[in-house]
């Protein structure tokens, strides 16, 4: 049983001890790492998936329940604990959704009778997550970013139900956020995000800075800011049916703003 990971830092770009020497995170912490593009965030979700032993250009190491990780991790798919969702979902396969999702199943479950039930409630996940549905006859080099990243995120929970799930950027890819993350929720794992988005960062329990390939600081989100989160919530939530409108050819109107309005920041603390 995984109980807890630890990263234990290592050096940045210039060689300079970092910051933050070590993080202990519990099954269930829900943890954003940020930092600007090109400060190693892609690199320590890497080292995490590695089990990085002081052997990556970092020289971090982690540890599962405060040890070294087991070989077994390494060398059996079917036990590696950590499903990684990567910016890159280039599909070199043409199978059709349901057969490879029906194949990885079978490699990833000890039942084989199981398969097509765990294929089933791959795709009800990630049909959450999308605006556009998954046909499960698509082929896998048919889908939108938006429907690869839903069907990916839905796979790491349900058929490689893994204790660990790590996702680099997952923003940019068109899917229900908050939903996701809900969804996400229920399922007792370490998430760990690289992300920007202050929705989701308000959900995290905290966050890791990085810059120039360190680790820096540690934020943990406090009352004050998750009294933010409702009003991003509000704006997220605007901001995307004014997407969709303009995705679907409409005009916008005086009526799609008044939604922000009833959210100022004392009504939000009269709410609360
Ligand atoms: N601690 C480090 N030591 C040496 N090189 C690093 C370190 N962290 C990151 N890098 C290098 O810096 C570059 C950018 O890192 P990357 O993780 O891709 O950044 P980000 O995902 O934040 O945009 C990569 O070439 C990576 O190998
Ligand atoms: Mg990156």
């Amino acid at each position: 049983m995984i109980k807890t990971i630890t990263i234990l830092g290592g050096e940045g770009k210039a060689d300079t001890a970092e910051g933050v020497q070590r993080i202990d995170l519990n099954m269930g912490d829900v943890v954003s790492i940020v930092g600007p593009t090109g400060s190693g965030k892609t690199t320590l979700i890497n080292d995490i998936e590695l089990f990085a032993d002081g052997n990556t250009p970092t020289k971090r190491r982690i540890l599962i329940n405060g040890e070294r990780p087991s070989d077994l991790y390494r060398d059996d798919p079917a036990r590696n604990p950590i499903a990684l969702i990567t910016q890159h979902t280039n599909f070199l396969s043409d199978l059709p959704v349901r057969v490879f999702l029906g194949i990885h199943a079978r490699i990833r479950s000890a039942d084989n009778s199981r398969a097509d039930a765990l294929v089933a409630q791959t795709l009800a996940f990630a049909n959450q997550l999308t605006g556009e549905p998954v046909i499960p006859d698509n082929r896998m080099t048919e889908l939108s970013g938006g429907q690869t990243r839903a069907l990916l995120i839905a796979d790491a929970a349900i058929i490689c139900n893994t204790p660990i799930v790590l996702l680099d950027e997952v923003e940019n890819a068109g899917i229900h956020r908050t939903r996701a993350l809900e969804l996400l929720r229920q399922y007792r794992k370490i998430f760990i995000f690289v992300t920007h988005d202050p929705r989701i960062a308000l959900l995290s329990d905290f966050r890791i800075v990085m810059r120039n390939g360190c680790i820096t600081q540690i934020i943990h989100t406090d009352a004050a800011e998750r009294q933010f989160a409702l009003t991003v919530g509000c704006l997220d939530d605007a901001l995307s049916r004014l997407r969709d409108k303009i995705r679907f050819g409409k005009h916008l109107e005086k009526t799609d703003f008044t939604e922000l309005e009833r959210f100022t920041p004392e009504r939000e603390a009269a709410f609360l």
